[in-house]
């Protein structure tokens, strides 16, 4: 006999299956039928009286929402690998577990990664747009849309977690030199993947592509503002599929309308999403993604069952649940 089974399990917006149907076998499931974000005072009310609540970025989750899910709440389970939008601490206080889903979307946004480099090195959002217009004259031409060449190049790596760690490997692939700086050293994928720990100046001064992979906290909140730019080559771009608020994205507008720096490949942004007059989308040197760093059907669908595993397992007791706290 299943004891959880009138448990009210509180998912804010639609998620792929299979995360739906795992929950709904044991839990009293209520899930917001939409994908887009609740507004406050609904997802407030939606809450209500849930033993688990499964979040998206975008969810503000602090002690109001806490509170109003009640005394019950033992499980906040993040459908993503950053964890930003929880007040942690209120969890903490109140025993609640915060989960998140690492490991199944780390390949993924390598890739996307990796497709921000190229897009933005060889300029090929522009040439997209011009072929699109019409405006293709002259068949081939010695100087149409000259970029950057991407192998042999130095990319330096900021953060070397599980994503960075992926990024250093598809680099190998292209013959570049890698270099990166974390928060701790790691040896032992130094000599694995022939990569050098420098330090984060002397990253931002020798890298051609400088990417970032740390999740936002007080230490990188605008880790990279204007004093850090100013060291980058004039040639060099910059790359972030981590969070927005790790640049300060006025220093970066400012580098690029000056041309300090070549250019910027970026999924994230300090407020999300971005407004049509953010001076960002004015200037032809950026390559603008929707955050979609995990976005592929697998990914998503992955997701959405380690998501909802880890609310079964923390419940059930028989399986892993990826805590945070
Ligand atoms: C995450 O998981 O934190 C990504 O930013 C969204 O998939």
């Amino acid at each position: 006999m299943d004891t959880h089974i009138k448990h009210k399990v509180y998912v804010t917006r639609k998620i792929p299956e299979p995360g739906p149907s795992i929950l709904k076998n044991r839990f009293q499931l209520k899930m917001n039928p939409r994908a887009d974000v609740l507004r406050r005072e609904n997802l407030i009310q939606n809450v209500r009286g849930a033993y688990a609540v499964m979040c998206m970025l975008g969810d503000k989750i602090d002690s109001s929402v806490m509170d109003s899910a009640g005394p019950n709440l033992k499980v906040i389970s993040c459908y993503s690998v950053g964890y930003d939008h929880v007040d942690i601490c209120e969890a903490i206080k109140r025993k609640i577990i915060v989960t998140n889903t690492p490991n199944v979307l780390a390949n993924t946004t390598a890739d996307l990664t990796f497709s921000l480099i190229l897009t933005a090195a060889r300029n090929l959002v522009n040439a997209d747009r011009h072929v699109r217009g019409g405006n293709w004259k002259f068949g081939w031409t010695p100087d149409l849309f000259l970029g950057y060449d991407v192998h042999g190049s130095t990319l330096g790596i900021i953060g070397l977690g599980e994503i960075g760690t992926l990024v250093a490997k598809r680099a190998r692939g292209f013959d570049m030199k890698v270099i990166y700086h974390s928060k701790t050293r790691k040896r032992d994928l130094e000599s694995e993947l022939d990569i050098t720990y420098v330090s984060l100046e002397e990253l931002l001064q020798r890298s051609d592509f400088v990417s970032i992979h740390v999740s936002l906290n007080k230490d990188s909140f605008h880790m990279i503002d204007k004093s850090k730019i100013n060291l980058m080559k004039k040639t060099a771009f910059i790359i972030n599929t981590s969070r927005g608020k790790v640049i300060n994205e006025r220093d970066l507008i400012r580098a690029l309308k000056n041309n300090i720096i070549a250019g910027a490949g970026l999924d994230v942004y300090e407020n999300e999403p971005i407004s049509r007059s953010n001076r960002l989308t004015q200037l032809p040197q950026t390559v603008l993604l929707p955050h979609i760093g995990s976005a592929t059907f697998m990914t998503r669908s992955k997701m959405a069952e380690v998501a909802a595993n880890n609310i079964v397992n923390f419940f059930y007791q028989r399986g892993v649940v990826y805590k945070i706290n």
